[in-house]
C-alpha cells in the first residue's frame, strides 16, 4: 500500500498539554520504518500547519485545524493513499473523518467508523460537563446541533451514526450516553469484550462493513487500551484492553482488508514513561498493516 502520514500535532482540544508531542513521539519510536519494512510505500507529509487565528482558543481554533486535516486527508485518498493522521487529541478527528467523508460522498460509497476509545466521544456543547472538544467530534460529524461553521461549506451529508462503531467503551457522560442510544450508534463496551472476548463482536462489525461496500475508517485513541501497557494519555480508564487484545484487533482488521484510513490520536508523550506508548502504538500500527507472527497466515485450529 501507499500510506501517508500526516502530522496532526491538536491540543487545542484538551485541557491538559502534552498532546502536541504527539506526532514527533510516533516519529521518533519509527512509525515511518516499520511501516517501509512491511513493505508499504510510506510518505511522511510532516504536520499540518494551519492558520490559526493567533491566540484562538476553542472553536475558532477547532475549525481551521478540521479544515486543513480535511483536505490533507481527502487529497491524500483522492491520490489512492491510505492516510494515517498522527495526534493529537481526538478534535482531530473532526477533520479526518470530514476529509473521509467528502472523499466517499464523491465516490457514492458509505464511509463505516471503527472507533476504539474508551469515551464514546459523543458530547455537544450543550452535553459535554468538561467544555473540551476531543469529548464531541462524533457528535459533531454525525450532525448533532451546536457545532455551526465548523466544516467548509459545502459541507458532505453527515456520517451516519449507525455506521459508527464504539469499541471499548467503558467511560460515557450522561447525555451522551441518551443520545448514543437515540442515535442507534453500535456499540461493543467492555462488559460485552468480557463476556465474548474482542473476536466475536468485531467479526460482526466487519462483517457489516464488508457486506455494505462501506470505506473502513479506524480512530484509535490511546486510552482504548489499558493503562498498564499505555499511560501516556492525558484520559487513562482502568480496565481498558490488553496487550494481546489490542494485536488481535489490529491483526483482525488486517485480514479484513478493509480499512482505507486511520488515526492515532491522544498521545501524551509529556504524561508517557520513557516512550512506552509511543512504542506500543507503533507496534499496533505495525499489526494493522501485516506484520505476523509467521510469514504465512496462522492456520485455522480445527486445520492444525
Ligand atoms: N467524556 C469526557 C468529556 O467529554 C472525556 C472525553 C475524553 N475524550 C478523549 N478523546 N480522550 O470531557
Ligand atoms: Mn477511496
Ligand atoms: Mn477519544
Ligand atoms: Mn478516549
Amino acid at each position: 500500500r501507499r500510506i501517508a502520514l500526516i502530522g496532526a500535532p491538536v491540543e487545542v482540544g484538551t485541557s491538559e498539554p502534552g498532546s502536541l508531542m504527539g506526532p514527533a513521539a510516533l516519529r521518533t519510536a519509527g512509525l515511518a520504518r516499520t511501516l517501509a519494512d512491511l513493505g508499504h510505500a510510506v510518505t511522511d507529509r510532516g504536520d499540518v500547519a494551519p492558520d490559526v487565528p493567533a491566540g484562538a482558543r476553542g472553536f475558532a481554533a477547532v475549525t481551521a485545524w478540521t479544515r486543513a486535516l480535511s483536505r490533507a486527508v481527502a487529497a491524500a485518498l483522492d491520490a489512492g493513499e491510505l492516510p494515517v493522521a498522527l495526534g493529537g487529541d481526538h478534535s482531530l478527528s473532526l477533520g479526518t473523518v470530514d476529509g473521509v467523508l467528502r472523499h466517499c460522498t464523491r465516490n457514492g460509497q458509505p464511509l463505516a467508523v471503527l472507533w476504539l476509545d474508551a469515551h464514546a466521544d459523543f458530547n455537544t456543547p450543550e452535553t459535554s460537563p468538561s467544555g473540551n472538544v476531543h469529548g464531541m467530534p462524533l457528535a459533531a460529524l454525525c450532525g448533532e446541533p451546536g457545532f455551526s461553521d465548523l466544516f467548509a461549506e459545502p459541507a458532505p451529508p453527515p456520517l451516519d451514526p449507525a455506521r459508527v462503531h464504539l469499541f471499548g467503551l467503558r467511560s460515557i457522560d450522561a447525555g451522551e450516553r441518551a443520545l448514543v442510544s437515540a442515535r442507534r450508534v453500535g456499540v461493543t463496551d467492555m462488559r460485552t469484550i468480557d463476556e465474548f472476548g474482542v473476536v466475536a463482536p468485531l467479526r460482526r462489525v466487519l462483517e457489516r462493513v464488508a457486506g455494505e461496500g462501506a470505506h473502513l475508517h479506524v480512530s484509535l485513541d490511546v486510552d482504548f487500551l489499558d493503562p498498564a501497557i499505555a499511560p501516556g494519555v492525558g484520559t487513562t480508564v482502568p480496565g481498558g484492553a490488553t496487550f494481546r487484545e489490542a494485536h488481535l484487533i489490529m491483526e483482525m482488521l488486517h485480514d479484513s482488508g478493509l480499512v482505507r484510513s486511520l488515526d492515532v490520536v491522544e498521545l501524551n508523550p509529556f504524561l508517557d514513561e520513557r516512550g512506552r506508548s509511543a512504542r506500543v502504538l507503533v507496534e499496533l500500527v505495525a499489526s494493522l498493516f501485516g506484520r505476523r507472527i509467521l510469514d504465512r497466515p496462522t492456520p485455522p485450529v480445527a486445520a492444525v
